[in-house]
This record gives C-alpha cells, sequence and structure tokens, in this order.
C-alpha cells in the first residue's frame, strides 16, 4: 500500500514538474534585462496605470487620479510573483484573471477588464514596470500547520 501511494506521488510529481514546461509555447528561457525600479515608477503613472490600480504602502501614487477601478498591486503575499507573471498580466491580462480582489469586477466574460497596452508600450518601459511591481511585492512565509502525533 505504502509503495502504491509513493509510485502515485511520483508519477504526479514527473507528471508536474515535465507537464506544462515543455514545448515550442513553454516559458522556459525566458529573461528579461535588469530594469530600472525608477524609471518604471514614471512609467507606471505616465500610462496611467494608476488609473486602476493601487500599490499597497504607496497611497501617492494615486493623488489627483480619478480612479476608474482599485485592483492594488504589490504588497504581502504568500507565493511569490515571478517576472513571467508580472509580464503575462500586463499583455496578455486574460490569460490568468487574477483572484486576489473579488470586491472588484475584474472579467467580462472571461476577458480581463485591463487596458490592452501591446501598442502602447515599448519593451523597455515593460521591462521597466515590471522591475518596479516585483520590488512592491514582499513574501510572506506561508503558515505552516503543525500535527501532533497521536
Ligand atoms: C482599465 C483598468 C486597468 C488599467 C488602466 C490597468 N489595469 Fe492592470 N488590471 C486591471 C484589472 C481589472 C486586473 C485584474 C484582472 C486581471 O488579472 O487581468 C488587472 C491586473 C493587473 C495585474 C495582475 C495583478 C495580480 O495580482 O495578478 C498586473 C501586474 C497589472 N494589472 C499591471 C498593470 C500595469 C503595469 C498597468 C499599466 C501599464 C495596468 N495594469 C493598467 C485593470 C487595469
Amino acid at each position: 500500500m505504502k509503495t502504491l501511494f509513493i509510485s502515485i506521488l511520483g508519477v504526479s510529481l514527473i507528471m508536474f514538474l515535465t507537464g506544462c514546461d515543455q514545448g515550442p509555447k513553454s516559458a522556459r528561457g525566458f529573461s528579461l534585462p535588469e530594469g530600472s525600479v525608477v524609471n518604471g515608477e514614471i512609467k507606471f503613472v505616465q500610462l496611467k496605470c494608476n488609473d486602476c490600480h493601487s500599490v499597497v504602502g504607496r497611497e501617492e501614487i494615486r493623488e489627483d487620479v480619478d480612479p476608474i477601478m482599485t485592483v492594488p498591486l504589490g504588497g504581502m503575499t504568500t507565493r511569490i510573483v515571478t517576472y513571467g507573471e508580472l509580464v503575462t498580466s500586463i499583455i496578455n491580462p486574460s490569460h490568468k484573471i487574477s483572484q486576489r480582489y473579488l470586491a472588484t469586477p475584474v472579467e467580462e466574460e472571461g476577458q480581463s477588464k485591463m487596458r490592452n497596452y501591446n501598442e502602447l508600450m515599448t519593451v523597455q518601459e515593460l521591462i521597466d514596470i515590471v522591475a518596479f511591481l516585483s520590488e512592491q511585492y514582499e513574501l510572506q512565509p506561508y503558515p505552516k500547520t503543525y500535527y501532533t502525533v497521536y
């Protein structure tokens, strides 16, 4: 019984590790050059990301803005926010709709309500904005559950 369990676990682990990471459309090998946090913040405001986004702990970023909606970015998270995820959220927002803010209706018929920036933003602006945003997240250790031995 125990060996069966271990083999199922092993097979699932292999499937998990190799599964979605293969194939020509995989994100393997994706890497961005170092961006500028300072320029990223400037671009975040210039491109009016703050129309819809607040940044946790950075209230001044929304001064003089008449917000359309409030989807907070940054702050504590229990999981690592990767560059890849941030880039995807910006250039392909409907790929995975954020589930963090149930108070705000963030999608319509499976499409993100986020503006499409792909014709407006330079690659350098994207790199800098992602550098700025990744600075805004803090990783919170996931609270472990301790089970006592019976
Ligand atoms: C018209 C409103 C609007 C504007 C403008 C906007 N966004 Fe968004 N954004 C959203 C909404 C709604 C979501 C949540 C739904 C989703 O995940 O696509 C979102 C999600 C995100 C996420 C993912 C958040 C998460 O926790 O997964 C990032 C990162 C992001 N936006 C960055 C930006 C950046 C950078 C800009 C400016 C270049 C921008 N957004 C402009 C509406 C907007």
